[in-house]
């Protein structure tokens, strides 16, 4: 979708970044700029920054950063135009009827079209599982304990045991073959279509608007593959999506729990617990840590009791952790899973395991305890030296403190002696992180881009913060002189808005928004750390290096490339020039 740039300059401007992000995240004034701690991450002490003179955020901690427009979009989860709606409408700015570009318009229409499909073939097997085909799922079904209530809020249904039901059946409504293999149902090969689910009982895959995306099937008894599960499609992303999280979001409860399969949703659903998801046979993903983060800030793991399950906890609680989430983890033994849990001990036993879920720290160290032997003294000492470094992870000292405590009363070791352990383990890390200097042909060359890249940045950054200097800088340097490809696409919209006297970083990410995490990256560019210097000459001398190693370099590069000689001798010329310019801050 188009909307003109003047319209989103507008919306951007009307927008203070200070003010709207102030009323998501508390921030302080320190120096020109707000502090506050970072949505984005976990942390406990604030690296986010926000400055109402570039109109720009940026998290020294995880890199995230942006303009208003990009921290909507990024906190709310929005696309772009929906930011831009949110912001028009918080500032009174009515937007113009957007146009779609074709290419929009043709993915839209796609989508559309696939999305149709998904629930057609949806309806299609809810039908079936209704009639007479469908007995042997519907009593499979039954036999599961699923009630007809459960199975119709759920919308499972049933794939006939013939191989190509479906396709007919959504030829029949008229859907090209090309659409049908894109939606991934149907298999076209030569010899002809092949629906992919046939003879199973079928659960839709809905996003969090109740669209249907895809299905997952079973088959009914001992088979394999147990699960069948569509493919990702233009419509089904498997790391953004959730099994359960459109009626999970709803349910009001302070906690979502998640859990591996489909049949546990649906039974702790049907038990009353409707805040459950599972990722479905996929590895959990930031992006599902962040969608269950919009609705929620705790979560309860209610994966598999074996080692399986174990070792998937172990995986999903670091993500967990880092979009921000607190997380408990759900003993169910001596039960697999929530299904079977909930069928042997009922609703109330289970809202007690989930009353005495088990905070993760202490789950991963008591995961960590079991690979010793505890009557053994050297895996004694082994266990508590894992147990020292793991406690690293807290940089907050209060917190540290506390789960040391805890730690000691559980595993009956003295406080003391554990937090000297702790100190001893926190120095080494400290000495570890100062880097060794390796030196090679390939190495030096990587600093050498490096430094080169560093001063492109250095010089977008500080054109920004004190843009006097742009006069300086636009005698001797041009757009094309910045070789990295995203730092040229900054040059040139910089040095345009040199020329004009006007020199706006947030507008400039107004041209990055819409592609992938670009935004992020040039936010980032935005905010080298502009050192600082003690003498006004070694400012001049910093800023003259600066400036002619940008020149120097596209220079080289230049060279590479020239076939004549008179070119080569005009780019030693230029070089010698370079040399002798005169050029400072004064
Ligand atoms: N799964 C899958 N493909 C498989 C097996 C499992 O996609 N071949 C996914 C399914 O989403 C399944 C989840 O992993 O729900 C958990 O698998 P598992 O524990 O084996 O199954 P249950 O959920 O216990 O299924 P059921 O109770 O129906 O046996
Ligand atoms: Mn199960």
């Amino acid at each position: 979708m188009y909307y003109p740039e003047e319209v989103i300059e507008e919306v951007r401007e009307r927008n203070d970044v200070v003010d709207v992000i102030g009323s998501y995240v508390q921030l302080k004034k320190k120096g020109s700029s707000y502090f506050g701690l970072c949505p984005f991450h976990n942390e406990k002490s604030p690296s986010f920054s926000v400055s109402p003179g570039k109109q720009m955020y940026y998290c020294f901690g995880c890199g995230k950063g942006g303009n208003v427009i990009s921290f909507i979009m990024e906190y709310e989860n929005f696309g772009f135009v929906d930011a831009l709606k949110l912001l028009a409408d918080r500032a009174g700015v009515t937007l113009p009827e957007a146009e779609y570009s074709k290419e929009d318009k043709k993915r839209t229409d796609e989508k559309n079209l696939l999305l149709e499909i998904q629930k057609k073939a949806a309806l299609y097997f809810y039908y079936q599982l209704k009639s007479e085909n469908g007995a042997r799922g519907y009593e499979y079904l039954k036999n599961r304990g699923l009630s007809d209530q459960t199975i119709k809020s759920f919308g499972l249904g049933f794939a006939n045991p013939y191989p190509n039901d479906l396709y007919r059946y959504l030829k029949q409504q008229g859907y090209s073959d090309l659409a049908l293999k894109e939606s991934g149902l149907v298999k076209i090969e030569e010899r002809g279509a092949y629906d992919k689910f046939w003879n199973r009982v079928m659960f839709p895959i809905m996003d969090i608007n109740n669209r249907v995306i895809g299905f997952g099937g079973r088959v009914m008894g001992d088979g394999s593959p147990k699960y069948l599960n569509s493919p990702e499609t233009k419509i089904f992303d498997k790391s953004r999506n959730l099994y359960g999280m459109n009626a999970a979001r709803k349910s009001r409860k302070p906690y979502i729990l998640i859990c591996e399969g489909y049949m546990d949703v649906i039974s702790m659903h049907q038990a009353g617990f409707t805040n459950a998801v599972a990722s479905l046979g996929t590895a959990f993903t930031l992006q599902h840590g962040l969608l269950i983060k919009r609705y929620t800030k705790e979560v309860i793991l209610a994966y598999d009791s074996d080692t399986a399950g174990i070792n998937a906890a172990l995986r999903a609680i670091p993500i967990l952790k880092d979009a921000g989430l607190s997380i408990r983890v759900l003993n169910l033994k001596p039960y697999k899973d929530p299904d079977e849990f909930i069928k042997a001990e009922g609703a109330e036993a289970f809202q007690q395991r989930l009353d005495e879920a088990e905070n993760s720290f202490l789950f991963e160290i008591r995961v960590i305890k079991e690979q010793y032997s505890m009557e053994d003294p050297e895996q004694k000492t082994q266990f508590f030296n894992e147990a020292a470094k793991k406690l690293l992870e807290f940089s907050d000292e209060m917190e540290r403190n506390n789960y040391m405590e805890a730690i000691a009363r559980t595993y009956h070791i003295s406080y003391d002696l554990l937090k000297r352990r702790v100190i001893y383990y926190g120095s080494r890390t400290e000495l570890k992180e100062k880097p060794m200097k390796l030196r090679s042909g390939i190495q030096s060359r990587r600093e050498k881009d490096a430094g080169v890249k560093q001063a492109q940045k250095l010089l977008i950054t500080w054109i920004c913060e004190e843009p006097e200097i742009f006069s300086k800088v636009h005698n001797i340097l041009n757009p094309s002189d910045f070789t990295e490809g995203i730092y040229q696409k900054i040059a040139k919209l910089l040095f345009a808005q040199g020329e004009r006297g006007e020199i706006n970083p947030a507008e400039i990410l107004n041209h990055f928004m819409q592609g992938e995490e670009e935004d992020t990256q040039v936010a980032a560019i935005f905010h080298a750390k502009l050192p600082i210097y003690p003498t006004r000459e070694e400012r001049n001398r910093a800023f003259r290096e600066t400036v002619l190693r940008i020149k120097r370099n596209h220079l080289e590069e230049i060279s590479k490339h020239v076939q004549q000689m008179d070119e080569l001798q005009q780019i030693v010329r230029k070089k010698k020039e370079l040399e002798e310019l005169n050029i400072s801050l004064d």
